[in-house]
């Protein structure tokens, strides 16, 4: 048996699709244009093409975007206070604090200063307190994309028993968290396992649904996961260069033993990657709507 490849790719553009014609429709209906703010301080070339690439997608989805790129030596005081501005300037609607940030900013300090109701990342500790009684308003990027990819796929989550590889507080803590909810797309059984586990392939053999966020290139072989098992891999290692210099990267599963095995899983690259941005769009756009007493 061959897998089903879950393209994030393409599930990226349905959605993508989706939030188009939202967007067109806010500002027809209600003159409503989401707004999202980019904070980047320094100049690290990584961080300049994920900003860049928000940004281009916040201005083809019709969504304002004001891009704030402060020099390496800002200091904490002044980054602040722009998050304060920016908190309170009615355009914007969702504040994105690029990470890193310099070693001298408390980054922690500045990402708790954002209004909750603008934390279109789902890191402030309000937003994270919400996720866990199940009163979300808004969902992190990345969890919530692998939501959707399982979702989109076809794949049962309710009753299915999970195990989620790694214990974050980006990727592994809030997926845990989004599918034990009671609710749709949720009602799972729940397994973490971390580098605190006694014995991992017990754990991932008895999944029906394995998703792996460790960060160590192909750390699931095909002996550790049953057969039929759909397997969501987060992992994105740069494990070397071509000869034109492109990164090589490959995920935490060994996809090509373990596709099969399995009944469906997503590749690295076009798996989970292309699915954070636009939920990241979707939390602005979502944000609008909560600010305009539309959601
Ligand atoms: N595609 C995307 O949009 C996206 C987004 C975020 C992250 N990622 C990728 O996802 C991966 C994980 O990211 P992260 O930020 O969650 O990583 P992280 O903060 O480094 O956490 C890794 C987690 O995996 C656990 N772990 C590591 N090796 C393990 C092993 N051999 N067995 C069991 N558990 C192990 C760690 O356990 P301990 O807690 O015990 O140390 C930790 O909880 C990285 O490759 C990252 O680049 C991709």
């Amino acid at each position: 048996m061959s897998a089903q490849i879950i393209s994030g790719t393409e599930i990226a553009k349905q959605i993508r699709e989706e939030l188009k014609q939202e967007i067109a429709q806010l500002k027809e209906k209600h003159n409503l244009v989401p707004g999202l703010a980019s904070v980047l301080v320094g100049e690290d070339p990584a961080s300049q093409v994920y900003v860049g690439s928000k940004v281009k997608t916040c201005d083809a989805l019709g969504i304002y975007s004001e891009r704030n790129d402060l020099p390496a030596d800002t200091g904490e005081e002044k980054l602040l206070a722009l998050i304060d501005r920016l908190n309170k300037d009615p355009k914007i609607h969702g504040i994105l604090v690029q990470l890193p940030l310099p070693k001298h900013i408390d980054a922690e300090k500045v990402l708790y200063a954002i209004d909750p109701k603008k934390d279109v990342d789902g890191f402030h500790p309000v937003n994270v307190g919400r996720l866990m009684i199940g009163e979300p308003d808004y969902l992190p990027c990345t969890p919530h994309g692998i939501q959707q990819l399982l979702i989109r796929s076809g794949t049962k989550i309710a009753g299915a028993e999970v195990v989620v590889v790694g214990r974050s507080n980006i990727v592994g803590k809030p997926i845990a968290n989004i599918l034990l909810q009671k609710k749709e797309g949720a009602n799972a059984t729940v397994t973490v396992c971390h580098t605190g586990t006694k014995d991992m392939s017990f754990h991932t053999k008895r999944a029906d649904i394995l998703i792996v966020a460790a960060g160590k290139p192909k750390a699931i072989t095909a002996d550790m996961v049953k057969e039929g098992v759909v397997v969501i891999d987060v992992g994105v290692n740069r494990i070397g260069k071509t000869a034109e210099g492109k990164a090589i990267l490959c995920g935490d599963v060994d996809f090509d033993a373990v596709k099969e095995k399995a009944k469906a899983i997503t590749p690295v690259p076009g798996g989970v990657g292309p699915m954070t941005i636009i939920m990241l769009m979707q939390n602005t756009v979502r944000a609008a709507k909560l600010a305009a007493g539309l959601a």
